[in-house]
């Protein structure tokens, strides 16, 4: 089977792609074929084992071009590791009771989504990202996604090394290193049992980014068809220059953001509040006593002190959150730079200020 499949993502190019990936006993060939009139590829070895492209992983197609493995590499994801993994990311613990919470006051996914939150893997800018999620009605939260966790090379990046100093060297390189962290720190929890990482890391597989995933332009393709077998380097950097290695990671300050011309848009500032700030501080949620909802009193509690520059403004709680204290271990993330553009914090602005008025 081929994969054949019509993209339609803007400001890319729209077409009809059929490629194959055709593993043969002694070896890889890829062949990536644009074969017209649905004919197949008169190279193609008639006793291969034909791999639909789409359902390939990146990482697999990667090795296969000779990258080297990442240390969490997993040859083959076990079910069940995956669905215990899986279970700890949403619940915080197993189902069926054995093991203990990995923290009393957080579970992963109130800070981190499970799926894909742009279009394109090679363009994750809170632009994109915001424009997608609404689309989608997928949460706008602080973390990075699950999904392509697996594809990363590096962890806790940029400026995480302000707020978490040397703890977060170890995890620069390594995933399990990260996860660990971020159990403790973030979810301010316990450290995990290596098989509950191991878990994880099964469930991160499963949600690792396939080739379909990909936006390919007709160009690139044609490319990567011609470097395969012949520069696999070079093909390999394409496949790379098509999403993103690393969460980067840079810290606001509690200035109200000067953006000469930027007219706020009430509609974006609407969802970042309530699928952002809402999704931890709904009366739903029981991870704050702190809650906030679309009533005016929310709204004017948030603008009261707007312009004070003190630990109550959006600006400031946005960017910095707070910090877990002894005895009150519950605390807010902050949105980075990547994860909230300048515009987007004036959008959200604007819509509290406007609701707050009304
Ligand atoms: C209270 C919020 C919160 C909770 C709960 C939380 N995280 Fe995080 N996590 C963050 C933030 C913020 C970061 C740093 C920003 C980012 O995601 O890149 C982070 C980073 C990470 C990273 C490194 C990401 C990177 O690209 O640098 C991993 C891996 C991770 N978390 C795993 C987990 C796992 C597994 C759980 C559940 C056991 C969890 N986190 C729970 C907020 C949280
Ligand atoms: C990942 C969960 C999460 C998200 C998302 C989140 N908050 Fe929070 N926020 C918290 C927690 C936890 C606290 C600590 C409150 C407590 O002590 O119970 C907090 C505290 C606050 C406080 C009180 C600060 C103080 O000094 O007590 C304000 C105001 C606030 N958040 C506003 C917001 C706004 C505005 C947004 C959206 C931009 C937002 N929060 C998004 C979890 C979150």
């Amino acid at each position: 089977m081929c994969w054949q499949g019509e993209r339609e993502v803007t400001g890319r190019i729209k077409n009809i792609i059929i490629s194959c990936l055709v593993i043969t006993g002694c070896g890889l060939l890829l062949s990536l074929e644009r074969i017209q009139e649905g004919r197949f590829s008169a190279y193609m070895p008639p006793d291969s084992l034909q791999i639909p492209l789409k359902d390939q992983s990146v990482m697999d197609v990667l090795v296969k071009l000779g990258e080297e493995k990442p240390l969490h590499y997993i040859p083959e994801q076990n079910p069940d590791s995956v669905r215990m993994g899986k279970e700890i990311v949403y619940f915080g613990e197993l189902k069926d009771g054995s093991n203990s919470r990995i923290s009393k006051y957080f579970v992963c996914t109130d800070c981190h989504n499970q799926v894909l939150e742009t279009d394109d893997p090679a363009d994750e800018s809170p632009e994109r990202v915001l424009e997608y999620s609404m689309e989608k009605e997928i949460p706008f939260l602080p973390g990075a996604t699950f999904y392509s966790m697996y594809n990363k090379e590096h962890w806790y990046n940029g400026d995480y090394e302000k707020k978490y100093g040397d703890l977060v060297k170890p995890t620069r390189d390594t995933l399990y290193n990260a996860i660990q962290l971020c159990a403790t720190e973030c979810s301010q929890g316990r450290l995990m049992e290596p098989w509950e990482v191991r878990c994880i890391m099964h469930y991160y597989k499963s949600l690792e980014l396939k080739v379909s995933d990909l936006v390919f332009t007709t160009s690139e393709i044609n490319q990567l068809s011609f470097w395969v077998g012949k520069k696999n380097d070079k093909a390999i950097a394409l496949i790379k220059s098509q999403y993103n290695q690393i969460n980067e990671a840079h810290f606001g300050t509690s200035k109200i953001p000067k953006i000469e011309g930027y007219v706020p848009s009430f509609e974006n500032g609407k969802y970042i509040y309530q699928a952002g700030c809402l999704h931890c501080h709904s009366p739903a949620k029981d991870i704050t006593n702190f809650d906030l909802s679309m009533d005016i009193l929310s709204f004017k509690f948030l603008t009261r002190k707007v312009d004070n520059y003190n630990h109550y403004s959006i600006p400031h709680i946005t960017r910095y959150g707070t910090y877990a204290i002894v005895g009150r271990r519950q605390y807010m993330p902050m949105y980075t730079y990547e994860n909230m553009s300048e515009e987007q914090l004036l959008d959200l602005l604007h819509f509290v200020e406007t609701k707050a008025n009304e």
